[in-house]
């Protein structure tokens, strides 16, 4: 436990950049333990969740080696191998669905097992395409669902089709790199356009993949080759809880620098801009950085909130960014309504239920309604907060949006633990000092 006391009040003002984002981070080492010669990753976010997928790979045989500054190089193409021991993942939930899709086409025999929080998250959205595939996956089951631990056989794998039923990159992460090892094609259609880094790198790395707006297909004819160097931009959903801060306290001005742009990871630059936030985007041109991902710099200033309507179609592109944006909409005028947020119930915790506990006491006006198969999340804005003691749950983004609520509250608040914040972005507390000095 590590509880933080949150009393002092500054106006965030100067400008910063951020370790590389987390999904590219887990994407680079994978496809670059896969591909043959050497990857160097600049700008790699060190930090719980990337550092269980250097581990795991590790422990597969993969040839990873940390540099300083963070700085990592994967030398690939040798081949994975049975591990010694089962492997661990801890929390990090992308490591696991990932991974089980190499595994999956790996031939050889594999336990995973997961830390508290990722054993409670649901895994059958996973295990049921890599089985059409042909991958023999054992999980824990629990009423109806299936949980971590996993025993994996993998090999033999055919191409398929699959229609997605939920709108999870990781699930279609997990479904393209097991197509890496299958014979014939394989096709994911998306109802709503989900993260696309699986894609971007693979296509970097020589695979045969077209992706359209819906459908991507994965032809596995083609050698993976590194590209030899991938810098990863700075990570929105890090950023996000700056820009918010930035937002919401009346004078603030930061910069944030060299951070990721990709269109499918901008839900909460749009939706904050349609709030009234005042976000300029300096996109940056050309591709000196060998990011092979858009990147920019972000302006942001404080403005007057309104509240607004976040469509379901819009979630995929802001899910993690969620949480904060229920902050955000705190400190608004109006009523801001997030249509289709059901899927927050299945992250490290139910962030619906850890949110709605936490504005509460805070003084907010929220409440989650099912309506037409969705769950939507209501709050009308008071344009402030007071101070509380708040819980993390054990979940990083919680905490991390209870932190920035309570330096925007009046009064002093106490957030239970924050150790959980070191599982995508320990440099958190330090990035607040530096911007609130
Ligand atoms: C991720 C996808 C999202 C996201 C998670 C990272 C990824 O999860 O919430 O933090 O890197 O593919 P889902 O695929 O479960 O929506």
């Amino acid at each position: 436990m590590r509880p933080f006391a949150i009393k002092d009040k500054f106006i965030p003002r100067g400008s910063i950049s951020l370790s590389g984002d987390k999904s590219i981070a887990h994407r680079a080492l994978i496809i670059g333990a896969l591909s043959s010669g050497k990857t160097i990753i600049k700008n790699f976010p060190i930090h719980d969740d990337s550092l269980a997928t250097l581990r795991v790979l590790s422990a597969l045989g993969a040839k990873i080696a940390r540099g300083n500054k963070q700085q990592v190089a994967v030398c690939g193409g040798t081949g994975l191998r049975k591990p010694r021991k089962p492997l661990f993942v801890g929390n990090s939930g992308t490591t696991l669905r990932l991974i089980l899709g190499v595994l999956s086409g790996a031939g050889f025999e594999s336990r995973v097992a997961a830390g508290k929080y990722l054993s409670a998250r649901p895994m059958a959205r996973v295990n049921k395409p890599l089985r059409l595939m042909g991958a023999k996956i054992i999980a824990r089951k629990a009423g109806g669902e299936e949980y971590a631990p996993l025993f994996v056989s993998g090999g033999s794998l055919k191409g398929i089709v699959y229609r997605m039923p939920v709108a999870s990159a990781q699930v279609k992460s997990a479904i393209l790199l097991a197509g890496l090892f299958a014979s014939g094609k394989t096709c994911v259609i998306e109802s709503v356009k989900t993260r696309d880094h699986t894609e971007r790198m693979l296509k970097v790395f020589g695979a045969n993949i077209t992706a359209g707006k819906k459908n991507i297909t994965l032809t596995p004819d083609k050698k993976l080759i590194s590209p030899g160097l991938i810098y990863i931009p700075g990570d929105i959903s890090s950023a996000a809880f700056l820009i918010v801060l930035a937002a919401i306290i009346p004078g603030a001005k930061i910069v944030i620098e060299r951070v990721s742009l990709n269109p499918s990871r901008c839900g909460i630059i749009n939706v904050l801009k349609r709030m009234g936030v005042n976000i300029e985007v300096l996109p940056l041109k050309g591709n000196g950085a060998q990011s092979f991902e858009p990147l920019g710099d972000l302006i942001v200033t404080s403005g007057k909130l309104k509240g607004i309507t976040v469509e379901p179609s819009e979630i995929p592109s802001l899910i993690d960014e969620l949480p904060i944006l229920m902050v955000a909409a705190c400190f608004a005028e109006g009523r801001t309504v997030i249509k289709g947020a059901g899927e927050l119930r299945f992250k490290e915790t139910d962030r619906i239920n850890s949110m709605l506990t936490n504005l509460r006491s805070m003084g907010a006006n929220i409440h989650s309604a099912k309506s037409g198969g969705l769950e939507n999340i209501i709050i009308k804005g008071k344009g402030m907060l007071k101070g509380a003691r708040l819980r993390s749950f054990g979940d990083h983004r919680t905490a991390m949006s209870m932190v920035i609520a309570a330096l925007a509250a009046k009064g002093s608040s106490r957030l239970d633990d924050i150790s959980c914040i070191s599982k995508s972005f320990p440099g958190f507390l330090s990035a607040l000092k530096r911007l609130l000095r």
